[in-house]
């Protein structure tokens, strides 16, 4: 803690800033559709039956595409009360869709989900620690027959995102900190355009829990 400020208190404040002060349709990771998110989710092969949560799913409308598509258990975490509220106010009132303004390295679940979705978030974790926190949360929380989807920026894509360190990855790299127990199902690099025309390479992944 620095003066009375704590970590978790400081990147909460960043991401907040980060979606008033630019705005949810003008940040770098912002897209029209989520492309990426939903080539994964046909690829988990996940029933809309089943239950998704996305993590760090901020403002994006991944969450209306899923329940567009049937889906009427989905959850969406972010530490960023901003960018959920701007999601929440778009979609309306929906008992389909969990709002939860957490830290994903600290929080505990208290259920499981059939598909994990992760797109430009695990790469922030920089600190081993945080890794293994995210690697221990994700298992508790995909039961097996499960599926994991995480996108990060590829080992050749950006040093940085939204002004903060990141860590770039292969897919073999991606899969080995994701940690054993995953069969991979697909996997792949995505180039994103951001609003202002920038190229940002993606390494994803698909794999079930096993
Ligand atoms: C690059 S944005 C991606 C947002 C969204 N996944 C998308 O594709 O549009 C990263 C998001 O992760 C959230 N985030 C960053 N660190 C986080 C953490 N430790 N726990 C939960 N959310 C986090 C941010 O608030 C932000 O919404």
């Amino acid at each position: 803690m620095v003066g009375g400020v704590t970590q978790p208190d400081r990147a909460r404040a960043h991401w907040d800033e980060r979606y008033r002060a630019t705005g949810s349709e003008s940040v770098s990771w912002f897209e029209p559709e989520p492309r990426l998110s939903l080539a994964m989710f046909d690829l988990a092969g996940t029933d809309r039956s089943g239950s998704a949560i996305d993590i760090g799913g901020g403002a994006s409308s991944f969450a209306e595409t899923l329940i567009d598509r049937g889906l009427t258990d989905v959850t969406v975490l972010d530490l960023s009360d901003v960018a959920l509220s701007i999601a929440r106010n778009r979609l309306g009132n929906s008992e389909s869709v969990h709002w939860l303004v957490a830290d994903v390295t600290t929080w505990e679940p208290d259920r499981t989900w059939d598909f994990w979705h992760d797109r430009a978030v695990f790469h922030f974790l920089t600190e081993p620690e945080q890794r293994a926190a995210y690697r221990s949360l994700l298992h508790r929380s995909v039961p097996t027959g499960g599926a994991v989807a995480v996108a990060t920026f590829a080992e050749d894509g950006p040093e940085q995102c939204s002004g903060l360190p990141i860590e770039r990855y292969s897919v073999g790299r991606l899969l080995d900190e994701l940690g054993d127990g995953l069969a991979e199902i697909a996997s792949g690099r995505f180039v994103h355009t951001t609003p202002s025309g920038a190229v940002q390479p993606l390494t994803w992944i698909v794999a079930r829990k096993v």
